[in-house]
């Protein structure tokens, strides 16, 4: 088949089941590979929505700039469908974007804008929407997607990644994602939970983000968290809340690698890390995990033995619990954090 250009690739990514990070009690986990699309990511699906939406709209012109505050991903679908489409990308980044992100988006023709000063609680995130804000002011015809409030983002879900669940892994459980923009998990738990209501949605967090309320403090783990609640989160459509430390994320990841052949990011590891906890309790159930990017971003940091030494990861990850894939999938039974109700959390907050 002959596709016109490498957007149409975009979407269709493939179902995995896991047979060793796995709890044996017939519950089944089913891992959506993000990475296979091709800017390496579930924000590829995002990007193009946003960017097709505003091109209908007339808010991007031919030949128009693109400005966007990103951690990484949506910056490296932005550029490709800036280098696809003939537009200008201009990406706010921060020091904790790996370097090879740097290096991918660059590669594609994108300009890079640092911002290297965190807010008072050490988050990014404000500073760089603050730099992107003042780059638009200064240029009016600048287009800047917004992903954390731009209602594109959840609907491209619901309308890809959504429908392909529905097709590829049939009658389902229990649906478990990461949250950042909350533009995923929102668009597709709502479109599944409008044709099957039984659904679970279990949203993963790093412990150390303020995305539900709880106190900001640092983490390592990329991708996921936030020091502020984006306006696309829908928090109807979430049942629990798991906040997943970096060593039980990154442990994850490296153990997925290691003995499923599924080389995927710190995110990916957090989710499936929570789905193993969910699984143990409920037996039977079919699980699907949103694994949202590829392994390849993080092969400096997180797959770096001394880039874990660095970051004072590598002892903690040579811990008994963390160090096959037994061990792990027992430590999962009891989480640093236990899960809780979203309507626990949002009563107290
Ligand atoms: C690796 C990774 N995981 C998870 C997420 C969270 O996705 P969302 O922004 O849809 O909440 C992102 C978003 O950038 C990401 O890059």
């Amino acid at each position: 088949m002959i596709h016109n250009t490498v957007l149409d690739l975009i979407g269709n990514t493939p179902i995995v089941r896991l047979r060793n990070l796995a709890v044996d009690n017939g519950s089944e986990i089913l891992v959506k590979l993000e990475a296979t699309n091709p800017g390496r990511s579930i924000k590829d699906r995002s990007a193009l929505y946003m960017v097709e939406q505003a091109e209908r709209e007339g808010r991007l012109l031919p030949a128009g700039t693109i400005i966007e505050s990103t951690s990484g991903n949506l910056g490296k679908a932005l550029a490709l469908i800036g280098a696809v489409r003939g537009y200008r990308v201009i990406l706010v980044v921060d020091p904790k974007v790996p370097a090879s992100v740097l290096q991918f988006v660059k590669a594609l023709g994108a300009e890079i804008e640092m911002v290297t000063a965190p807010d008072s609680s050490g988050g990014f995130q404000g500073p760089r929407i603050e730099r992107v804000k003042s780059m638009c002011g200064e240029n009016q015809d600048f287009f800047w997607p917004d992903q954390y409030n731009n209602p594109n983002n959840p609907i491209a879900h619901a309308i890809s990644t959504a429908a392909e669940i529905k097709r590829g892994a049939g009658k389902i459980d229990a649906l478990v994602s990461t949250v950042s923009t909350g533009g995923h998990i929102s668009g597709i738990s709502r479109a599944l939970k409008d044709a099957c209501p039984s659904l679970t949605t279990v949203a993963v967090d790093a412990f150390g983000s303020s995305t539900f309320g709880h106190a900001f403090s640092t983490y390592r783990m990329r991708g996921l968290g936030l020091a502020w609640k984006p306006e696309n989160l829908d928090y109807s459509v979430i049942d629990c809340v798991h906040l997943v430390t970096d060593i039980e994320g990154i442990a994850t990841s490296r153990l997925l690698a290691r003995h499923e052949g599924i080389f995927v990011g710190e995110s990916a590891g957090a989710a499936v890390f929570g789905a193993l906890h969910y699984a143990h309790s409920h037996p039977g159930q079919r699980i699907v995990v949103v694994a949202a990017d590829d392994g390849v971003n993080y092969l400096s940091e997180s797959f770096d033995e001394s880039w874990l030494r660095a970051h004072e990861l590598a002892a903690v990850l040579d811990l008994p619990e963390y160090r096959d894939f037994k061990s792990l999938v027992a430590a999962a039974l009891k989480p640093t954090c236990e899960p809780a109700e979203i309507g626990d959390i949002l009563s107290v907050r």
